[in-house]
């Protein structure tokens, strides 16, 4: 890992990714999105990586409609992600700008993808984040929907796009530590920075 080039790196970064997408392991399966909220706050949280795009530097993850982020990002569409994979002791941090997919052709086909067992997330009658009197009644409403056509809960449901602007590479070793920027565009910048 210490001695690749920028080049490797950078397209290390995109195998990590790739393989985050399937691998429930990776810690890149669960990266750390934040957005600003309506306080002016950055907001994180954990989500799980959908897809990735290497080409059009995109990845995505599902979301909520009703959730503070949807509306967190249509008020702000700057985003940021945090991933760190102890195993590889590597630490990636992305900025970007968020795309909200709803009721057009990627929505579809992110639906589409989507096993049964995550579409009833989308289920609950209850908008994340709304104050609820029982935690009992999220088991209750999900029972109510066993046998249910899920696709009526297609409306809740949002793919968010994240258009990757740069890419920042950390690798922790006592002998030395490694961080590399990317700068994506048409073209691709690349260079080394002090950890
Ligand atoms: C392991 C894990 C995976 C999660 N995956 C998602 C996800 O893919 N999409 C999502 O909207 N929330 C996901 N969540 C829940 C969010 O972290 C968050 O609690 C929820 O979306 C409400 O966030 P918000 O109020 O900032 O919109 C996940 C949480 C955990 C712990």
């Amino acid at each position: 890992m210490k001695n690749m080039t920028l080049n490797e790196i950078y397209n290390q970064i995109w195998n990590d990714l790739k393989d985050g997408v399937k691998n429930t392991k990776s810690a890149f399966h669960y990266p750390i999105i934040s957005t600003i909220d309506k306080n002016g706050y950055p907001s994180s949280r954990t989500v799980v990586l959908r897809k990735i795009n290497k080409e059009n530097n995109i990845i995505s993850f599902n979301t909520d409609i009703r959730s503070e982020k949807w509306l967190e990002i249509k008020n702000n569409k700057k985003i940021s992600v945090s991933i760190y994979e102890p195993n590889k002791k590597i630490q990636i941090r992305i900025i970007g700008s968020a795309i909200l997919n709803y009721k057009n052709k990627i929505w579809d086909a992110a639906w589409d993808s989507t096993p049964s067992m995550s579409r009833e997330c989308y289920s609950t009658p209850y908008p994340p984040s709304t104050t609820i009197s029982k935690p009992e009644d999220i088991d209750n409403s999900l029972k109510n929907i066993q046998n249910e056509d899920l696709n009526k809960y297609k409306v809740n449901f949002g793919r968010i796009d994240i258009l990757i602007k740069s890419l920042d590479w950390l690798y922790l070793i006592h002998s030395g530590h490694r961080r590399a920027k990317f700068e994506l565009s048409k073209n691709i910048s690349m260079c080394w920075l002090a950890p």
